[in-house]
């Protein structure tokens, strides 16, 4: 069980984008990439806890932060929560992503697919390492709301219709960090989160240059245990032989490589 600090939209009401924080030991084993699932209702319906990426940890605290975006019955009822009550979350869960000791880190991130990478770089930040994130959104709109809460890592940003920061995907700001083989030879590492295509459209240009690149995934999950094998992908071992995968327990972060992409 975790008590509700702060349960809080962020800018504009129409990107219903929130904030969560939790009082939880919790906070104590959490590690980047990793998850909570949390059952929104205490009514039967809806039976299926929700996966939220862990965005902060302040484990002296004890709290954990996560946004979400509003989008069907199961974050409406979660929005509606209120600070005092409390929420049935079971985390952390997953595998969560690699913590560089030296080296650089690339952040790339699709809309609200920076959330898991947000604790990352905070992380990173802290060891010294040099970290930048690079973030795609829709518009302006979505940033006025969620560009503040990756305030602390250096970010440059692209937007779909050209309204702020570069035109494009979050593709068109990548090109300049791959071509530099000095930075290859810093220790240049890469972790992104976001819809599927982009990642996929990802992993062509970063594998060429050799460079190690972990995602995030996301999948439908119904025990978020390892256990129902409803959130399973298609994946490759170590001999490249296709081999299913749960989300869940084997991720949801993932080297490259151990993801079909086919
Ligand atoms: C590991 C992981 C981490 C995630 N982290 C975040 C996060 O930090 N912030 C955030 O806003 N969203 C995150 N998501 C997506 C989030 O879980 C879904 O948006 C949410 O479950 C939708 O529930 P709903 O009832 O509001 O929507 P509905 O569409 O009504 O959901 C119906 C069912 O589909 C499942 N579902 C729907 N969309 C997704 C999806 N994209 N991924 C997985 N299951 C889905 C729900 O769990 C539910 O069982 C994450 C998903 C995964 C797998
Ligand atoms: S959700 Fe049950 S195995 Fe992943």
């Amino acid at each position: 069980m975790a008590l509700i600090m702060e349960n809080c939209g962020l800018g504009a009401p129409e990107q219903k984008l929130y904030r969560l924080v939790l009082q939880s030991e919790m906070a104590r084993t959490a590690q980047p990439g990793q998850f909570l699932h949390i059952r929104v209702a205490e009514a039967p319906a809806p039976l299926l806890r929700r996966p939220l990426s862990i965005a902060a940890i302040d484990a002296a605290g004890g709290q954990i932060t996560v946004y979400y975006r509003q989008k069907g019955l199961g974050t409406e009822l979660l929005a509606r929560k209120r600070p005092g009550e409390t929420l049935d979350a079971l985390g952390p869960l997953g595998r969560g992503f690699t913590i560089p000791a030296t080296g650089a880190l690339l952040l790339v991130a699709g809309g609200i697919g920076v959330f898991p990478l947000l604790t990352l770089g905070e992380a990173a930040l802290r060891r010294g390492l040099a970290c930048t994130l690079l973030w795609g959104g829709e518009n302006s709109a979505f940033f006025a709301a969620a560009a503040p809460i990756a305030a602390a890592i250096p970010c440059r940003l692209a937007t779909v219709d050209g309204s702020l920061g570069t035109k494009g995907t979050v593709m068109a700001l990548l090109s300049p960090y791959l071509a530099p083989a000095a930075e290859n030879e810093a220790g240049l590492r890469l972790a992104a989160c976001g819809p599927y295509p982009m990642l996929r459209a990802l992993v062509g240009p970063v594998q060429a240059r050799r460079l190690p690149l972990e995602v995030s995934l996301e999948a439908t999950m119904a025990c978020g245990l390892g256990a129902c094998l409803g959130c399973t992908v298609s994946g490759r071992n170590g001999a490249g032989a296709r081999v299913m995968r749960r989300v869940c327990a084997d991720g949801p972060v993932f080297p490259a490589e151990e993801v079909d992409w086919a």
